[in-house]
């Protein structure tokens, strides 16, 4: 990963920050977008490396800035990150279209957006790949009870990938997803209070492994984002700990 340019979104919380803390380990130049300022300068703070990253300060869900506000990256992109997201547990009385929209702006028009600057920035004989990391989610094909926002989003963010793979190749642009099921995060935390889960027990039951720890996904994504996995190509790996244990309506 050393000198390696990579994006990271959502890197100020659970699976994007934990990322983020072990590639600054690694010595790659990283370009982290976030949208609380203080957080991103807070976390910065304990970074080996923290002068020579590039922060990018944006809410994704603000998709017609965001060409804008990218103007800094770098030309050359080694690895892209979309981890940003939010957990939604809706029944369906209270979807609006407004809601909709929110979640598919920050999980799918976002990533697209980021998407378009890294190619347009690429041209075809360049030498180096680029790996895209997507955050999907065992929810885009069996999303619980409520869950209906968040999982079409991220099986639409799934779709993009063997579409993109095939139109990107050209580029040495290579796409996948991964599908973590619970991982031990603040989003998990907040999830649990909404569906009436109080205790880590309780949440480790649901899954046959027990909740996956954070590191237990980020080297997952670090192994894609290298080129050591240069034959996985527009796929999507499930990391669900065998998957549910039945309880998830
Ligand atoms: N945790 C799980 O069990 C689990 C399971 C399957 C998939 N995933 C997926 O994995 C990814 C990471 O999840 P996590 O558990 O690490 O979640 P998390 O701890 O809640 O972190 C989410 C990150 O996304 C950022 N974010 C949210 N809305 C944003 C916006 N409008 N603009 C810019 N950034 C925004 C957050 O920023 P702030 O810090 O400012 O809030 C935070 O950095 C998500 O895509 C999630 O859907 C998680």
């Amino acid at each position: 990963m050393k000198d390696k340019n990579i994006i990271i979104t959502g890197c100020t919380s659970g699976i994007g920050k934990k990322l983020a803390l072990e590639l600054d380990l690694m010595n790659a130049n990283l370009i982290l977008i976030a949208r609380d300022e203080h957080k991103l300068k807070n976390m910065c703070e304990s970074m080996k490396n923290k002068k020579k990253h590039i922060r990018i300060i944006l809410n994704l869900e603000d998709v017609e800035s965001i060409a804008f506000n990218c103007e800094a990256l770098p030309r050359r992109i080694d690895g892209f990150v979309h981890a940003a997201g939010v957990e939604s547990v809706l029944p369906i009385n209270n979807i609006t279209y407004k809601r909709f929209d929110k979640i598919m702006r920050l999980h799918l028009y976002s990533f697209m957006e980021i998407t378009k600057k890294i190619v347009s920035s690429k041209r075809k004989g360049n030498a180096f790949n680029t790996s895209v990391v997507l955050l999907s989610s065992v929810a885009a094909n069996n999303g619980g009870i409520g869950q209906t926002m968040y999982s079409a989003s991220k099986a639409a963010l799934e779709a993009t990938i063997k579409t993109l793979s095939k139109e990107l190749r050209s580029k040495k642009i290579r796409l996948n997803a991964i599908r973590p099921g619970l991982v031990d995060t603040e989003m998990t935390e907040r999830w649990m209070k909404r569906i009436g889960i109080s205790s880590k027990t309780e949440l480790n039951d649901l899954q046959l492994s027990g909740v996956a720890k954070v590191e237990e996904i980020t080297s997952l994504i670090r192994f894609l984002l290298s080129d050591n996995s240069k034959h996985i190509v527009a796929t999507c790996i499930p990391i669900d700990g065998g998957g549910f244990v039945g309880k998830m309506g």
